[in-house]
C-alpha cells in the first residue's frame, strides 16, 4: 500500500509491469495504471509523473502515456487540474478490490496467419492500392459539411446505388438501393438480422459442414442451431424439413457452398425458397465470394429466383478489395428493412462513410470491374498451382475438388482414417490449413484440408501443396505398413 506521504506527493518510479506486446504502448500504460489505482497500489490524491517522465521510466513513447492518462480520466480514475498534474481520484470503496476479478489487459487478439493456406488472404494489388488510396483522399478533401456528421443508418447512398447496380448485372436480380444496408462484414450483418428478426431460441438450420464464424454469431445471438447435411447438390432442404421444419431461418452459401465448393443446383434453391415462403423463415445467403467465378455461368442469387421476399442476401468486399475494409452489405426485403434499420441505429448508427464513397467512385469509373477480372486472372494461377502440385506429390493420397469459384480448394483423405490423421499431416507438413472436421457440426465422412490460395505467393503455394501432398503420401504409405 502506498505510504501517507506518497500520497500527498509526486510517485517518483510508478510500479508498472508493462505487458509488453498486449496491444498498443498506450493501451499497455493505460492498462497497468489502471489495475494499479483499482488494486490500490497508486493511492487517492498521489500525483503521477508528468508524461514525459513516466514515458522516459516505462521506455514508451510521451504520446502513449498522454493518450493513457486521457483514458484514465474518462474512467475517472485519475483527476487533471491545470498547475498541478495528474491525480488518483479518489474512488468508491466498491471500485477497488485486491485482485480485480479478471485481467485488465485484453489478452492480445491473434493475429491471422499469412502463410498458406491461410483463409482471407487477398493480394494486395499495388494498383488497387493506389487507386483506393486517391479516392478516399479525394472524398475526405470534398466532403461536404454534411458528411462530417451523422449518416444514414444503411450506409453511403452513393455505395448503395452502386451495389444495386452491379447485383442487376452479375448476380441476376434487380434491387432498390433503399434497401440496401451497408455493414461492417458479413458477420455483423448476421447479427443484426438475428437481433432484429429472430428471437432467442428461435431455429436456424446452419449447413454442415459449414462457415464456423456465421455459426458462432448465430449462436452467441441465443438461437438453437439445426444442423443440415450438404451433399453434391448443396444444403439437403428435406433433411432439414425433416429435422425442423419449423425453424424461423436457413444459413446457406448457395452459389459457393463454404467449404465443400458445391453450387446448390437450381432444384434445391426452388425448393428451399418454397420451404421459407410456406413457413415464413428468413434465408440468409451468404454469397461471400461470388466475384470470382472461374468457369460456367454463375447460377442467380436465391434473391433472384423469387425468394425475394424471405431472402436477405450478403455480399462482401473482404475478397475482392481486403478484409481490412470492413465493407459488406445486405439486401432487405421491405418486410425486413426497418427493424433490421432500427436494431444498426442503437449498434453503431451508421457505417464508416469515407472508404464507402472512394469504392463508390472506383465501381463507378470501372477500375472495380477491370480489377475483378485481373484478380480472377491471378488467383485461377494460384488455384491450378495449388491443385497440380498437390496431384503430383500426393500421388493418389488426396482427393482433389478444384472449385469454379472463390478462393479455397479442398483437398480431401480418404475415408476411413484415424480421427488424428489430417491433423497430423498438416502439423507434418507445416502448413496453416483448416481441417474439414472443424467447419462439421456432427462428426461424419472423411476429413480434408481446406485450401486457401488467394493473395498468397505462387511460389509459396507450390511449396506448401508439395509439402502437403508428400506428408499425406507418406502417412497413407506409414500406415498401410503397420502390421
Ligand atoms: C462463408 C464466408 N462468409 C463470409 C466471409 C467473410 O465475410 P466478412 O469479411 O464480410 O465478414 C467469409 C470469409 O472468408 C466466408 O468464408
Amino acid at each position: 500500500m502506498p505510504t501517507t506521504s506518497e500520497r500527498r506527493g509526486t510517485v517518483l518510479d510508478v510500479p508498472l509491469q508493462l505487458q509488453r506486446g498486449a496491444g498498443s504502448q498506450a493501451l499497455q500504460v493505460y492498462a497497468g495504471l489502471r489495475s494499479a489505482i483499482i488494486e490500490g497500489r497508486l493511492g487517492a490524491g498521489l500525483r503521477l509523473p508528468s508524461t514525459r517522465s513516466l514515458a522516459d521510466q516505462l521506455r514508451v513513447k510521451r504520446n502513449a502515456v498522454v493518450i493513457a492518462y486521457e483514458h484514465l480520466q474518462s474512467d475517472g480514475l485519475v483527476e487533471a487540474r491545470t498547475g498541478s498534474g495528474t491525480t488518483v481520484a479518489a474512488l468508491p470503496a466498491l471500485a477497488r478490490r485486491a485482485k480485480p476479478a479478471q485481467t485488465v489487459v485484453p489478452a492480445p487478439i491473434p493475429r491471422l496467419p499469412s502463410k498458406p493456406f491461410a483463409l482471407g488472404k487477398t493480394y494486395a494489388d499495388p494498383q488497387l492500392l493506389q487507386r483506393l488510396a486517391a479516392a478516399t483522399r479525394r472524398c475526405i478533401m470534398k466532403a461536404n459539411d454534411a458528411e462530417f456528421g451523422y449518416g444514414d443508418p444503411r450506409g453511403s447512398e452513393h455505395l448503395r446505388v452502386q451495389i444495386a447496380h452491379y447485383l442487376g448485372a452479375s448476380r441476376g436480380f434487380a434491387c432498390d438501393p433503399g434497401c440496401v444496408v451497408i455493414v461492417n462484414g458479413i458477420q455483423q450483418g448476421l447479427r443484426l438480422c438475428a437481433e432484429a428478426l429472430l428471437a432467442p431460441g428461435d431455429a436456424v438450420w446452419m449447413e454442415d459442414p459449414g462457415y464456423p464464424a456465421a455459426r458462432r454469431t448465430l449462436t452467441r445471438a441465443g438461437l438453437k442451431i439445426v444442423p443440415v447435411p450438404v451433399d453434391a447438390e448443396g444444403l439437403d432442404v428435406k433433411a432439414g424439413q425433416k429435422k425442423m421444419a419449423g425453424a424461423k431461418a436457413a444459413y446457406v452459401t448457395p452459389s459457393h457452398q463454404f467449404p465443400t465448393g458445391v453450387t446448390m443446383t437450381m432444384a434445391r434453391r426452388i425448393a428451399l425458397v418454397d420451404w421459407a415462403r410456406a413457413s415464413k423463415a428468413w434465408l440468409l445467403e451468404d454469397d461471400y465470394d461470388s466475384e470470382f467465378r472461374y468457369g460456367g455461368p454463375p447460377l442467380t442469387a436465391l434473391a433472384g429466383i423469387g425468394g425475394g421476399d424471405r431472402v436477405i442476401y450478403l455480399g462482401t468486399f473482404s475478397k475482392l478489395l481486403g478484409a481490412g475494409l470492413r465493407l459488406a452489405y445486405m439486401v432487405l426485403p421491405r418486410a425486413a428493412l426497418e427493424s433490421v434499420v432500427v436494431v444498426r441505429e442503437g449498434h453503431d448508427r451508421f457505417p464508416p462513410s469515407f472508404a464507402a464513397s472512394a469504392v463508390a467512385d472506383l465501381m463507378a469509373d470501372g477500375f472495380l470491374a477491370d480489377h475483378t477480372r485481373r484478380m480472377r486472372r491471378r488467383y485461377r494461377a494460384g488455384r491450378d498451382a495449388v491443385a497440380a502440385a498437390l496431384r503430383s506429390a500426393a500421388n493418389g493420397a488426396l482427393d482433389i475438388v478444384s472449385p469454379q469459384q472463390g478462393l479455397h480448394l479442398l483437398a480431401l483423405l480418404p475415408n476411413g482414417l484415424p480421427d488424428d490423421a489430417a491433423a497430423q499431416i498438416r502439423t507434418q507438413a507445416g502448413v496453416e490449413t483448416w481441417l474439414l472436421s472443424e467447419t462439421r457440426i456432427k462428426p461424419a465422412g472423411p476429413d480434408g484440408f481446406i485450401l486457401g490460395f488467394g493473395g498468397h505467393d505462387l511460389a509459396e503455394l507450390t511449396a506448401a501443396a508439395t509439402a502437403l501432398g508428400q506428408a499425406a503420401r507418406h502417412y497413407l504409405k506409414g500406415l498401410s505398413q503397420r502390421p
